[in-house]
């Protein structure tokens, strides 16, 4: 191995190889090759002697965050109109807004600084719903390219029950995603995935395009699914001959036929559940946004026990921020909320959300979100340089860091190996 491709960074490092709790290496050299990790040690062995090694001190060293689920579109949109349920916050709000993505210098403004707090929360790997505009998606597949994140950016289907100036032609909108995934299909760090918006804004043409489409790329997809007892009686009068909402996905073939995200999952009939598991499906928890839009608390514990995958995601705009360490604690905080009113259902822990928006999450990207050998190296460098820092342990530092921190204690971050700019 050439001394060039190696990377050593020391510090106290900590991180969930499962959810059960936290694994601790205090000051310790962490070994990186060619953005892969390697080990960990204690002592660092002599064949590493003459290695640049950056010395973080006593500073925290933690996996990058992944966020599952968030609308690049919807940056400019950060708490407006959030006194609305799902259904007329779309209306009213949402839709105009995405709109307005026809226009290519309107979109680069959003999504350069969209990005640009992305990087800044330190999220290292996104799933992002970009809009319906082909033009568009690829200008934020480029600027996510460019700043070296991890990504994978859907360009947005919807072809009824939407306004005319969103709503597109059912084969023109198959052939614009072909084209995006026949640009983004192979690249390294940002990667197209299939958006249907949601069922309501899909015919049955266009998601059984979509299937195919996914087979064709063994690609991945992503969609919203029971978010809003609203949402879901409609789901029920527009697909009469599907026996529940996630039926009308797994119909068309974008149901874990190649792996998917579905976000909020917060009205699940057992059925649904059964089938998420056994088809392997990827759930995403959105906090914030579930409490914003007053969508209701996803079963989380209950998904869990079934060995369902949960994830985190910030869903902006109807999350109102990108901090994953906000998401994480405010899926804790509404954990507790259900469990005064059932008590069956034990509260979240720290460690168990902190695995969900690093390691959980990052299983949808391959080997990320953790420090054991063979992952990508993405990571976060964590300056508390307070008194309470030398009194505290490092799980107790973590803890103060996601609760009562911010972002502005970030002081390095990395994705694949590369250390990424924050501007600002
Ligand atoms: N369901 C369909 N579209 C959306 C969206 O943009 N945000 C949220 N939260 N739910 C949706
Ligand atoms: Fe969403």
């Amino acid at each position: 191995m050439k001394k060039e491709n190696i990377l050593i960074l020391k510090g106290t490092i900590i991180f969930t190889p499962d959810s059960a709790g936290f694994e601790v290496r205090q000051d310790s050299y962490l070994v990186v090759h060619n953005g892969i990790i390697s080990e960990i040690y204690k002592q660092l062995p002599a064949e590493y002697a003459g290695c640049r090694i950056i010395d973080h001190g006593n500073r925290l060293i933690i996996p990058g965050f992944v966020d599952l689920h968030t609308h690049a579109a919807q940056f400019n949109q950060r708490g407006l109109g959030l006194d609305l349920e799902l259904l007329d916050w779309l209306n009213e709000y949402t839709f105009k807004e995405e709109a307005k993505f026809t226009d290519t210098g309107y979109a680069a403004q959003v999504y350069e600084a969209f990005t640009e707090e992305l990087i800044r929360q330190g999220t290292t790997r996104a799933v992002l719903f970009a809009t319906i505009h082909k033009d568009s998606s690829n200008l934020l597949c480029d600027i996510l390219s460019r700043r070296g994140l991890g990504a994978y950016v859907g360009k947005v289907n919807m072809d009824v029950n939407c306004p005319d100036f969103l709503r597109e032609d059912t084969q023109q909108s198959l052939r614009d995603t072909e084209e995006f995934f026949e640009r983004w299909s192979s690249t390294s760090l940002v990667n197209p995935i299939i958006t249907p918006r949601f069922a309501p804004t899909s015919t049955g043409e266009l998601l059984a395009g979509l299937g195919k489409l996914a087979v064709k790329y063994n690609a991945p997809v992503q969609s919203h699914l029971s978010e809003n007892p609203g949402e879901v009686k409609w789901v029920a009068e527009l697909f009469p001959d599907q026996s529940d909402y996630h039926q009308v996905y797994n119909h068309y073939g974008l149901f874990g036929q190649t792996p998917t995200l579905m976000a909020h999952c917060i009205y699940l009939t057992q059925e649904a559940i059964e089938c998420i598991k056994s088809n392997q499906v990827v759930t995403v928890h959105c906090p914030d946004s579930n409490i914003n839009l007053a969508s209701g608390i996803m079963p989380v514990r209950k998904l869990l026990n079934a060995a369902v995958q949960v994830g985190l995601g910030s869903d902006v705009g109807a999350g109102h921020s990108l901090s994953m360490t906000q998401a994480m604690v405010k899926a804790i905080q509404l954990s507790k909320i259900n469990y005064v009113f059932d008590h069956q259902c034990d509260p979240l822990t720290l460690s168990e959300v902190f695995y969900m928006a690093t390691k959980g999450g990052g299983k949808f990207f391959g080997r990320v979100g953790s420090f054991e050998k063979g992952y990508s190296f993405d990571a976060l460098v964590i300056e508390d340089n307070t008194e309470m820092a030398q009194k505290a342990s490092p799980v107790e530092r973590l803890q103060r860091y996601i609760y009562a921190l911010d972002a502005s204690n970030i002081v390095a971050r990395y994705i694949a190996g590369q250390e990424i700019q924050s501007r600002i």
